[in-house]
C-alpha cells in the first residue's frame, strides 16, 4: 500500500457518512429485504447464485440481535417464495455472540431450523479472532443436524489444525478466504504470499478430505492455483463453487463462469451498512479515494 493509500486509509473514519455510503453502495443490495430480492433475481438470471447477508454484527443490545434473527426468518420465507436461488451467510455477532454465548445460539437455532424447514443452506461466516474458537464450536454442533457451513480464514495459522479436526469429524462444508480482520501476526501470516500459499495448501486438504468449498477470492493468482487443484483432484463442478463479493471484479466472475464454475455472489443488505463497508474501501484504497474525492466535489 503506497503512503497515500495509508493515508487515505487512515482518514476514513473522519468521512461523512453519506459519502462513504455513496461509494460504498455497490458493494450493497440496498437497505430493504425488497432490495435484497431484486439483487437476487437479477444475479439469478445470469444463472449466478447468491448467498444473503443481513448486515450487523458486534451487536450490544439483545432486542437488536433477536431482530436480526427475525430478518433472518423474513429473508429465508422470501428466498423460498420467490424461489430465489440463494442461501444466507450470518454473523455470531449479529445474533449476540459479543453478548451471551447461549443467547446467540438460541437466536442462532432459530434461524438454522428455519432454513431447514424451508430447504435453504446457511452458512456461519467467520469474524475476527476471539470469536474463532466460539463460530467453528457452533458450526461443529450444528452440522450434525441441518445442512450449514463456515468460513476458514487462510491468515489464521490455526486454520490448517481447525479443518483436520473439523475433517476428522465428519462430513464439512467450507467457504476458503484470505481473512479482511486485522490480527496480530502471533496468530495470523501478513505477507500476501505466504497467506497464498497456505490457502492453497487448505484448499488441497479440503479436496483431499472431500469437502464440499466455496472458493472465496477475487485474486487471480489463487484462481489459478485453485483452478489447477480442482484439475489435480480431478473435480466436478458440484464438488465446489467460486464466491465473489458483490460490486467486485464483475468481469472476473464472468470468466469463472464462461469456464464452467458455478459462481456464489455475497449479496448483503440491510440498514447496519457502515461497518461491512468501510471494511470493503479500506481493501480498496482506490475507491477510499474516490470517497475523498466526493468530499472535495462537494
Ligand atoms: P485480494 O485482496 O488480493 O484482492 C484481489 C483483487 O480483487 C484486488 O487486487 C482487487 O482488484 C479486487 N478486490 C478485492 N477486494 C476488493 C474490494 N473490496 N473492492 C474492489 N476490488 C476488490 N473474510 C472474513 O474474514 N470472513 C468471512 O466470512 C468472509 N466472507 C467472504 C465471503 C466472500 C464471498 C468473499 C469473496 C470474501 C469474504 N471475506 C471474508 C473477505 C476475504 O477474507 C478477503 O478479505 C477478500 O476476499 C479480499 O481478498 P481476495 O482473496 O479477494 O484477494
Amino acid at each position: 500500500m503506497s503512503i497515500f493509500d495509508k493515508l487515505v486509509v487512515a482518514t476514513l473514519p473522519l468521512v461523512p457518512k453519506i459519502i462513504v455510503g455513496k461509494v460504498a453502495s455497490q458493494y450493497i443490495a440496498g437497505e430493504t429485504l425488497t432490495d435484497a430480492v431484486r439483487t437476487v433475481q437479477a444475479l439469478n438470471r445470469k444463472r449466478l447464485l447468491a448467498t444473503v447477508d443481513v448486515l450487523g454484527e458486534f451487536v450490544h443490545e439483545r432486542a437488536v440481535a433477536e431482530r436480526d434473527a427475525e430478518e433472518y426468518i423474513d429473508l429465508l420465507s422470501a428466498i423460498h417464495r420467490e424461489q430465489l436461488d440463494a442461501n444466507v451467510s450470518v454473523k455470531l455477532t449479529a445474533v449476540g455472540a459479543s453478548i451471551d454465548p447461549q443467547f446467540m445460539r438460541a437466536n442462532l437455532r432459530r434461524v438454522v431450523e428455519a432454513a431447514s424447514q424451508l430447504g435453504t443452506f446457511l452458512r456461519i461466516d467467520m469474524e475476527d479472532s476471539p470469536y474463532t474458537t466460539g463460530t467453528l464450536a457452533a458450526y461443529d454442533e450444528l452440522r450434525r443436524e441441518f445442512k450449514v457451513g463456515v468460513v476458514i480464514q487462510a491468515y489464521l495459522r490455526r486454520s490448517l489444525d481447525d479443518i483436520n479436526r473439523l475433517l476428522d469429524g465428519g462430513p464439512a462444508n467450507f467457504r476458503l478466504c484470505k481473512g479482511i480482520y486485522v490480527e496480530p501476526e502471533a496468530i495470523a501470516y501478513q505477507g500476501k504470499q505466504e497467506i497464498r500459499d497456505n490457502y492453497v495448501a487448505l484448499l488441497d486438504r479440503m479436496f483431499e478430505r472431500g469437502a464440499y468449498v466455496g472458493i472465496a477470492t477475487h485474486d487471480d493468482w489463487l484462481i489459478a492455483a485453485s483452478e489447477r487443484l480442482i484439475r489435480q483432484h480431478k473435480l466436478t463442478p458440484n464438488r465446489y463453487e467460486f464466491q465473489m463479493l458483490l460490486g467486485v471484479l464483475p468481469r472476473m466472475r464472468d470468466e469463472l463462469q464462461a469456464r464452467g464454475h458455478r459462481v456464489r455472489i455475497y449479496v448483503p443488505y440491510g440498514k447496519s451498512w457502515y461497518g461491512y463497508s468501510t471494511r470493503r474501501l479500506k481493501e480498496n484504497p482506490r475507491l477510499a479515494g474516490q470517497v475523498l474525492r466526493g468530499i472535495f466535489k462537494k
